[in-house]
């Protein structure tokens, strides 16, 4: 169990650069099954889920070394197809490696995947696409068996653009015989990020960032080196911190157009951004304004997983904000943890109503998924007096060293690992009512 301790009021102000993109390095992982040698990987970031699919690719056969922020991945060894449950079960990402081991070994066998309870999360989209490239699946009890096909290129129309099951369907037609399109395509940067990583490893592919992706071959290089992105998301949480704070952060080695949308309404609630190259500039006064409608929506709309971050940063704001979350329909989990805080949040439906309110008040809470934590940690950093949070390693999942960088930046904050820490939660909760 993970504790944080906050003690909010801070401003913060300073410099950071931002860590290597999650949800680039996880199908980028997946993808290192394709390579015939060794792949060179830089900027990857140490989270709990890319040591989970670090996992699988060792169960695999791969070799894996990680110095600093390199990995190396050795996938001449491969010697397996299949991904028991526990393996699968620690994050959502896992059954990208559906695709990847259809590419690489014509078959694979794994569980459901786990990830963040953000309400259903079916994977029909994913194998729709798998089938249309001539995979025979089945599913029984959990269990998803493809059995030895040999894949052929197709056309794939996906109903709705899915991040996930663009990657699968992107990974799996790099080891069909002929061509392959996808339409419907999801248009996220991280799916840029995996045609460039394919294209590093002779995949001939194009037309990510559109909805409609193109695979016309794959010819095998024997090694390939990558640099991972930067994580938007981890981006959008600090500069949201800064805005609900008040302070001036500068985010370097970034991209800020992977995250325009969260910057607009920073700026619409009164957050002044300079925007150079690879780097951000935020100052915020601390007391912003309302802002919205701000709907969730596949890139390049408002990310989902900005939501509960923006939600955090607005609780103080002045006047109504209003959220409509499209994507996921339990996406509202932090608002019970934010109204412990004093936040003024009315739920209806698909739509949040955050009414700003003065001041917020520290108390104990508990994380119940990754974003939403965050958004808790940075409500706590805007109230007032102490905020513990409690987390069963939600926030490791995704954020890398996020105390020490906050702390850098001023905030007032200590993280334990504690083997039972209910002691002072029991303490913490009475004294804060
Ligand atoms: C989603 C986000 C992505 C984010 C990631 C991590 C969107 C569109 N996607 O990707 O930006 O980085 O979470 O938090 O915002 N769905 C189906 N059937 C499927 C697959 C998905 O119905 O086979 C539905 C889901 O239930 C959900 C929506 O499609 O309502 C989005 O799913 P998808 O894009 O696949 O989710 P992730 O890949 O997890």
């Amino acid at each position: 169990m993970d504790i944080w301790r906050i003690r909010g009021g801070a401003r913060l102000e300073g410099e950071c650069s931002v860590q290597g993109s999650k949800n680039a390095s996880l199908p980028i992982l997946a993808a290192c099954l394709l390579c015939p040698g060794t792949v060179e990987l830089r900027r990857v970031p140490r989270l709990r889920d890319v040591d989970a699919a670090l996992q699988i690719l060792e169960h695999l056969g791969c070799r894996v070394r990680r110095e600093g922020d390199q990995v190396y991945i050795d996938a001449s060894g491969v010697n397996g197809c299949e991904i028991p449950p526990a393996l699968m079960e620690r994050m959502r990402s896992s059954v990208i490696f559906m695709g990847a081991l259809l590419a690489r070994c014509g078959r694979a066998r794994l569980s459901l995947p786990g990830g963040c309870r953000l309400g259903k999360r079916p994977i029909d989209l994913h194998l729709l696409a798998l089938r249309r490239l001539g995979a025979e699946i089945e599913e029984e009890d959990g269990e998803i068996r493809c059995r030895p096909s040999k894949l052929r290129g197709a056309s794939i129309r996906l109903p709705f653009p899915s991040v996930g099951a663009t990657e699968n369907a992107l990974l799996a037609a790099c080891g069909a015989e002929g061509e392959t399109l996808i339409r419907g395509a999801a248009r996220e940067p991280e799916i840029v990020a995996l045609q460039d990583f394919l294209r590093a490893l002779g995949a001939r592919v194009e037309g990510a960032g559109t909805a409609t992706l193109r695979v016309s071959g794959f010819s095998p290089r024997a090694s390939a080196r990558f640099r991972i992105p930067a994580d938007r998301i981890a981006a959008s949480t600090l500069l949201c911190a800064c805005a609900g704070c008040g302070g001036k952060l500068c985010l370097k080695d970034c991209d800020p157009g992977h995250f325009s949308t969260v910057l607009h309404f920073l700026n619409q609630a009164g957050c002044v951004i300079i925007q150079k190259h690879d780097r951000v500039t935020l100052s915020s006064a601390g007391r912003l304004r309302a802002v919205g409608p701000v709907v969730t929506a596949p890139y390049p709309g408002f990310p989902t997983d900005a939501q509960p971050l923006l939600m955090a940063a607005l609780l103080r704001a002045e006047g109504e904000s209003v959220f409509r979350e499209t994507i996921f329909e339990n996406r509202y989990r932090q608002v019970p943890a934010l109204r412990r805080l004093g936040g003024s949040v009315l739920l209806c439906g698909r739509e949040a109503r955050v009414r700003g309110v003065e001041r917020l008040r520290g108390a104990a809470l508990d994380a119940t998924d990754l974003r939403g934590g965050a958004a808790m940690i940075l409500a706590g950093l805007a109230a007032e007096g102490e905020t513990l949070l409690r987390d069963e390693g939600h926030l490791a999942r995704g954020y890398e060293n996020f105390d020490a960088c906050l702390r850098d930046l001023g905030a007032d904050l200590s993280l334990k690992h504690e083997g039972d820490c209910h002691g002072i939660f029991v303490q913490s909760t009475q004294n804060h009512g």
